[in-house]
């Protein structure tokens, strides 16, 4: 896909990277992207969602589009929003006879794909299982854990470790059209993904980085590079994901549980995962049995655990 297309230079001008990005790093430019793709989309179960669709469909839930409140207002309040969170347990027990209803599971799919995922290269895909033979085959993966294949949905969060050489130019463009970033922004973009993200030819790049970083933190402050600590990154990305639709399950009145007990080998074989797209999450989904009780939970004072100003 060409840029000339494209409106270049027009969108608003973006601050952060130039300037947040260590000076150390500006020397250090270890190019080439690799030009393998892997369709997105590939091994999902059901049908394929276009992603470019999908991130710029309308939607009326924004108050802009309502037209009952300024856009700097949120769509709904704190405190609700607190409400909702406090009310999100990890349920180990489905409704199995009660199907997710598929146009709920696709909004829960988008609440998890607008959230924020680095320089925005959305790594994150969501694998989503109903076939009952499949469950059964995940949860022997997970460890024997029974909501697997009692649960009507079961989604996988995996992360694409080449998502640079797959996402970066897709965004860009779709950034570019609706005035998002600029023409300068993608020159600054492409290079600290490049430095970030390039194992460049045969991996010597990343090679290189994983010795002279180490180094350069000397001198100057260095951050990790998802080229070398790819499923850190991945996690973080997927995480934030998995969040969002936690949440947007419980709102629409659904259960889930996050899940990092599995055997990585098994579940790759069971989802036919690629190489390089890293399970993060597996997430059982549906609704409670009419005798659920929500499970108690407690959290530690915030006292415990927040911080003001440094560490004490
Ligand atoms: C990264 C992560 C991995 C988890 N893995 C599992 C798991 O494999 N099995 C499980 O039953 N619960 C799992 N949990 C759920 C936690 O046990 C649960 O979130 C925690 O006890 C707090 O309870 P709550 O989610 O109801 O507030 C996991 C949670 C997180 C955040």
């Amino acid at each position: 896909m060409g840029f000339s297309r494209f409106r270049m230079g027009s969108g608003r001008r973006q601050s952060g990277l130039a300037t947040d990005a260590p000076a150390v790093i500006r020397v250090v430019w270890i190019a080439g992207e690799s030009n393998s793709r892997w369709q997105p989309g590939q091994t999902h179960a059901g049908t394929r969602k276009d992603l470019m669709s999908l991130a710029n469909a309308p939607t009326s839930a924004t108050p802009e589009a309502d037209g009952q409140s300024p856009p700097s207002m949120n769509a709904i309040g704190l405190e609700p929003l607190l409400e909702l969170i406090r009310q999100r347990r990890s349920v180990r027990g489905f409704d199995a006879g009660r199907p997710v209803p598929e146009a709920v599971r696709e909004k829960l799919l988008e609440a998890a794909i607008w959230a924020p995922s680095g320089y925005n290269l959305q790594p994150t895909h969501m694998i989503t299982v109903t076939d009952s033979a499949r469950r059964s085959a995940l949860r022997a993966a997970c460890m024997g854990q029974k909501s697997v294949e009692q649960a009507p949905l079961v989604v996988v969060f995996v992360g694409d470790g080449k998502v640079a050489a797959n996402h970066l130019d897709l965004v860009i463009a779709q950034d570019m059209e609706i005035g998002g970033i600029n023409a300068q922004y993608e020159q600054i973009l492409r290079k600290y993904v490049g430095i970030g993200f390039s194992p460049g030819p045969l991996g010597i790049g990343r090679l290189i980085k994983s010795l002279l970083f180490p180094l350069l933190r000397y001198f100057a402050p260095v951050p990790s590079l998802p080229v070398i600590e790819t499923r850190y990154w991945l996690a973080k990305q997927a995480a934030l994901c998995a969040m969002n639709f936690m949440l947007a399950a419980k709102a629409a009145g659904l259960e889930t549980c996050p899940m990092e007990g599995f055997d990585d080998r098994r579940v790759r074989r069971v989802l036919g995962l690629p190489a390089h797209i890293q399970p993060i999450l597996v997430v059982p989904v549906g609704y409670a049995p009419p005798d659920h009780t929500p499970p108690a939970k407690s959290r530690l004072p915030v006292d415990r655990l927040v911080h003001r100003e440094k560490w004490d």
